[in-house]
C-alpha cells in the first residue's frame, strides 16, 4: 500500500473557475489598478477565468463604465510585471468592466449594484476601500439584500487588511461580518500565504521524508524571520504612522509564515484541516505579561542618514508623519510555541523600513554537532563548528539553501561552510503566478485554504495584544536606528540575552 500524499486533494486540481460577478469597493483605488486588474487580466491571458466573468467597480468619482475601462487600461502596462500587454485580449476583458458611482454610506448605491448583479449567480465582494468604511459596506450589503445568492449560487467576500487595528477591532469586525455572511463566505486575505515561495514551504516539509524528523525543539536550535525592506514610506507616512511595523506586517503575514513553519502536518490537503493547524499554532504562541514585554520585542524607528550620495530624511520628516510620531518603523519579536514540538525554541520576528535591503526569507538554525573531533587545539574552534543553517527565501532570489561544513582542499583539516541551492527561476524556468491570481482563483473556487479564518486572526491579534497596550505608556526614545541599518541595537541585545545573534541576509 502507498503512503498517503497530503497534497493529493481534489478540490485544488479542479480548478475551474465558475461564471462570477467580482464587485470591487474602492474601485479607484491603489490596490484595484495595482494588484486586482492586474491579477484578473493575468488570469485572462491564461483563460483561467469563463465568459461569464464580469467586474463592477464602486467608488464615489464620477465615471461612465468607458471612462473606468480608459482609467484602468492607462495603468494595467505598468503593473503587469511580466504578462505582455494584448489589445484584442484587452478588448475583450473590459468589456466585463462596468462601473458604478455611489457613496458607500448611500443605501441607493448598493441598489444600483444590485441590479448590475441580477442575474449573476455567483457574486464576489471585495473590500478594497479603507478599513474604516469596511463595517458600513458589511451592513449596507446585507441591508440591500445582497449577501444572499440566486439558487445554489454563492456570495462570497473578501476583506483586505488590515483587519482590526487591535484584538478589540478585529473581533468587533467578525461579529459584523457574521451577522451578514457565515464563516464560510469570508475570506481575509493575507497576501503572504498566497506566495509560491510561502506555499513551497508546506510542500518542502510534508511532501519530503528527510525533513520532517528533524523539525522539532531536538535538532532546531532557533528560527530566525525577516522581512527589511529598504525603501521609506514613499509618500504613505499618514497612512503608516497609523499602523507600524508590527501591526502591518508582524501580527499578520509574519505570524502566518511562522505557523507555516511550526504547525503540525495536516492529514489531507483541506482548507479547514490545513487552517486547524495554523491556528493551533497561532494558539500556541506563549502570551506573555505585559511587564515582559521588553524582554520579548523591541520598537524602532529611522532617523535621518546618509546611504551612498543620497541623504534620507527620518521617518519624522516624511511628509504626513507627526515631528514626535511614535510609530515603529522596525519591531523585533522573540516568540515562544508551548507545545511539545517547540517547547523553548525561539522564533525571533523582525521587521523594518528603510534596511540596508529588501529581503524575506526564513532562517532555521539547526543544534551544533554535540562534539566536533575537529576542534583546534584550545584555539578558537570557528568555522569547524558553525551549525547547519537552512534558508527558505521568500523574497527576492526565491529559493532554498542549506548551509553545511565542507573540508577545505589541501593539508589538514580545515572545514569551511558551503551551501546547497536551489533556486526557483533557474529550476523552473515557468513563470510564478502572484499572490492575488493564486487567491483570487482560490476564492472563486471556493478555496479558503490560504485564507486567515477568524480563530486564528483573533489568535494573532491576541499574541502581540500585550505589546500594543504598552508601548503607547512607555514612550520610546526615537529615533533609535539610522536609515539603511539593521536596526536598533535593542534588537541585538534582545538574542544576546539567549545566546543568539541576527545573521546578516
Ligand atoms: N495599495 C496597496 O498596495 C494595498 C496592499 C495591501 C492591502 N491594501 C488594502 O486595500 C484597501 C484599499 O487600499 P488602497 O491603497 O487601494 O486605498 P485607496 O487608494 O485609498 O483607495 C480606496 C478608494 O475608495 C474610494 N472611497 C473612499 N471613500 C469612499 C466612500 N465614502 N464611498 C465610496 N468610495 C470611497 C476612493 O475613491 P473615490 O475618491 O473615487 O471615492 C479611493 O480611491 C485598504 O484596506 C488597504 O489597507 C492595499
Amino acid at each position: 500500500m502507498t503512503a498517503p500524499n497530503p497534497f493529493q486533494d481534489p478540490l485544488r486540481f479542479r480548478r475551474r473557475v465558475p461564471p462570477c460577478a467580482i464587485v470591487i469597493f474602492g474601485a479607484n483605488g491603489d490596490l484595484t489598478k495595482r494588484k486586482l486588474i492586474p491579477a484578473l487580466y493575468r488570469l485572462a491571458y491564461d483563460r483561467r477565468i469563463p465568459p461569464g466573468f464580469f467586474v463592477v467597480g464602486n467608488s464615489r468619482t464620477a465615471m461612465s463604465d468607458d471612462q473606468f475601462r480608459e482609467k484602468m487600461r492607462e495603468s494595467l502596462p505598468k503593473f503587469l510585471e511580466d504578462t505582455p500587454f494584448d489589445e484584442t485580449l484587452w478588448n475583450d476583458f473590459a468589456r466585463n468592466l462596468s462601473y458604478v458611482a455611489g457613496d458607500l454610506n448611500d443605501a441607493a448605491c448598493y441598489a444600483r449594484i444590485g441590479e448590475k448583479i441580477a442575474n449573476s449567480e455567483n457574486t464576489l465582494f471585495y473590500l478594497s476601500t479603507q478599513p474604516s468604511h469596511y463595517e458600513t459596506v458589511i451592513e449596507q450589503i446585507g441591508a440591500a439584500g445582497l449577501a444572499k445568492g440566486k439558487g445554489n449560487g454563492w456570495r462570497r467576500i473578501v476583506v483586505e487588511k488590515p483587519f482590526g487595528h487591535d484584538l478589540a477591532t478585529a473581533r468587533q469586525l467578525n461579529a459584523k461580518l457574521h451577522e451578514v455572511f457565515e464563516e464560510d463566505k469570508v475570506y481575509r486575505i493575507d497576501h503572504y500565504l498566497g506566495k509560491e515561495t510561502v506555499q513551497n514551504v508546506m510542500a518542502f516539509r510534508f511532501g519530503n521524508g528527510i525533513f520532517e524528523p528533524l523539525w522539532n525543539r531536538r535538532y532546531i536550535n532557533h528560527v530566525q524571520i525577516t522581512a527589511a525592506e529598504s525603501i521609506g514610506v514613499e509618500g504613505r507616512g499618514s497612512y503608516y504612522q497609523e499602523a507600524g511595523a508590527l501591526r502591518d506586517m508582524i501580527q499578520n503575514h509574519l505570524l502566518q509564515v511562522m505557523s507555516t513553519i511550526a504547525m503540525e502536518p495536516p492529514a489531507v490537503f483541506e482548507p479547514d484541516v490545513v487552517r486547524d493547524e495554523r491556528a493551533k499554532v497561532l494558539r500556541s504562541i506563549r502570551r506573555i505579561k505585559r511587564e515582559e514585554v521588553p524582554d520579548y520585542s523591541v520598537a524602532g524607528q529611522y532617523g535621518p542618514a546618509r546611504i551612498g550620495t543620497e541623504e534620507v530624511p527620518g521617518f519624522r520628516q516624511e511628509p504626513g508623519v507627526s515631528p514626535d510620531s511614535q510609530t515603529d518603523t522596525y519591531s523585533a519579536v522573540t516568540v515562544f510555541v508551548d507545545n511539545w514540538r517547540w517547547a523553548d525554541v525561539p522564533f525571533y520576528i523582525r521587521s523594518g523600513k528603510r534596511l540596508p535591503k529588501r529581503v524575506t526569507d526564513i532562517a532555521i538554525q539547526f543544534n551544533a554537532a554535540p562534539h566536533s573531533p575537529f576542534s583546534t587545539n584550545g584555539e578558537e574552534p570557528l568555522p569547524t563548528v558553525r551549525p547547519n543553517l537552512l534558508i527558505l527565501r521568500i523574497q527576492p532570489e526565491e529559493g532554498i539553501s542549506l548551509r553545511f561544513l565542507s573540508k577545505q582542499p589541501g593539508e589538514g583539516m580545515q572545514l569551511r561552510p558551503v551551501s546547497m541551492d536551489f533556486n526557483y527561476g533557474t529550476s523552473f524556468g515557468a513563470r510564478s503566478p502572484s499572490a492575488y491570481e493564486t487567491l483570487l482563483v482560490d476564492v472563486m473556487i471556493g478555496d479558503a485554504t490560504l485564507y486567515t479564518r477568524q480563530d486564528m486572526v483573533e489568535a494573532s491579534w491576541a499574541a502581540v495584544q500585550p505589546i500594543l497596550d504598552y508601548r503607547p505608556e512607555h514612550k520610546a526614545d526615537f529615533p533609535n536606528y539610522a536609515a539603511g541599518t539593521w536596526g536598533p541595537k535593542a534588537s541585538d541585545e534582545m538574542l544576546a540575552k539567549r545566546g543568539h545573534v541576527w545573521r546578516v541576509p
